[in-house]
């Protein structure tokens, strides 16, 4: 079968013939149906974010998949289930808490495995195979977008983690800025509008119009703020002061900028994987703010379950027409290239290594 793979010191993803895999007790084989990319899959490729499997020097790329059950060995699943696998597995060996309790997002580095990104293979191949309980079944009529609710799930765990620390008190949250108009951003957009109810949304880029994104984002009823014109510290005075800042950028001063950007008891989530990057900033007026009033940062990775399972039911309540324009792309393997386009014509792309045909 064909797999697309990030080999060590290629910069590029290539295509390798390899074995179907054959699933063991426990475990289930899946027909991979199509393979999300997101800015994490272009990190990994540039061998910025991630790591080899141990002892080997290629990693198959993917993380965001969708597929059928071709095989479901002695577990739960049958043949001809439309389902999406969770991203994260437990190293093999110890023992772990965190998975057991349901709660891997929030494992430390060394207590995960990462598919397609962290020293496990991910689910750009024709076939994969999973243990049946990192695995959820969701409706047929997602088979197409499936391949949305792993990364709609890390806004649903974002916003979720964000919201919990304004717990203590009454916080009515009601404008919103998303930083970043990437895959992301613009799924968090929707998530913000369609789902959590925001009055008020604003997303942040640095594109000229005319633009793709900035056209969603303005057909969602959002204002879009050019980050070259106004910075994010100062949207309050542009606009108005933010209760909830999404950045999704990696670009690293946001998370700065996004103090300012705050209302009093706001809260920011950051999401963004940067690089180390040396700038200055006033430390000790940031400190200020954000203790006399109330802020608060968090930084959010990854996502559980209950995130994927609230992520299936988000995506069934967007609009068709967003999902239509987001999704910029959908490409054969062959054409993996044109996948891995990271143009300002592209948005979301996805690779299908197969057709699904509604069970008879
Ligand atoms: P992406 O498609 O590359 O999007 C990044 C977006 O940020 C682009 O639209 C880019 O604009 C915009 N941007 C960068 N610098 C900016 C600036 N100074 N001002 C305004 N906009 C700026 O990536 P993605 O898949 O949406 O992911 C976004 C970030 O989140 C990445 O760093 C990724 O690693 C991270 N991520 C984290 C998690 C997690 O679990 N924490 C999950 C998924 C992704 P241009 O295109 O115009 O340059
Ligand atoms: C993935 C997450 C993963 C994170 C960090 C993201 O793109 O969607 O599942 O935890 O990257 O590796
Ligand atoms: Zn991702």
């Amino acid at each position: 079968m064909q797999a697309i793979a990030v080999e060590q010191g290629r910069g590029r993803p290539a295509i390798l013939e390899q074995e179907r895999p054959d699933p063991a007790a426990g475990e289930v084989l899946v027909r991979t149906l199509r393979v999300g990319v997101d800015g994490t899959d272009h990190e990994v490729i540039a061998g910025n974010h991630g790591e080899f499997p141990e002892g080997e020097t290629h990693l198959v790329l993917g993380h965001e998949a969708v597929g059928v059950v071709e095989d479901g060995g002695d577990t739960r699943f049958s043949a001809g289930d439309v389902v999406v696998p969770t991203v994260r597995r437990p190293p093999p060996g110890a023992e772990n808490g965190y998975f057991e309790r349901g709660e891997s997002d929030m494992a430390p580095a060394g207590e995960y495995l990462e598919r397609g990104i962290v020293g496990a293979h991910g689910y750009m191949a024709e076939y994969f195979v999973t243990d049946a309980a990192f695995l959820l079944e969701i409706p047929s009529s997602l088979a197409d977008v499936g391949f949305l609710v792993e990364p709609l799930s890390i806004a649903v765990k974002a916003v979720e983690l964000a919201t919990s620390s304004r717990s203590s008190f009454t916080w009515h949250p009601e404008s919103a800025a998303v930083v970043g108009n990437g895959s992301l951003g613009l799924l968090t957009l929707a998530y913000l509008k369609h789902v959590e109810g925001y009055d008020r949304l604003y997303c942040v880029g640095r594109r000229d119009r005319p633009d793709p994104t900035i056209d969603i984002i303005e057909a969602l009823g959002a204002t879009y703020v050019d980050s070259r014109e106004t910075p994010v510290s100062d949207v309050p005075d542009a606009h108005e002061p933010i209760d909830f800042v999404f950045e999704a950028t990696g670009y690293a001063k946001h998370a700065f900028e996004a103090i300012d950007a705050l209302a009093p008891n706001g809260v920011g989530a950051l999401l963004g994987v940067p690089e180390p990057w040396e700038f200055e900033v006033d430390g000790g007026r940031l400190h200020r703010e954000m203790v006399l009033h109330n802020k608060a940062l968090v930084g959010s990775v990854n996502s559980r379950m209950r995130h994927f399972e609230a992520s299936t039911e988000a995506l069934s309540a967007f609009p068709e027409w967003f999902v239509d324009r987001l999704v910029t792309g959908v490409y054969d393997v062959d054409d993996l290239a044109a996948a891995f386009d990271d143009d300002d014509t592209t948005i979301k792309t996805a690779v299908q290594f197969s057709e699904y045909e509604e069970r008879r």
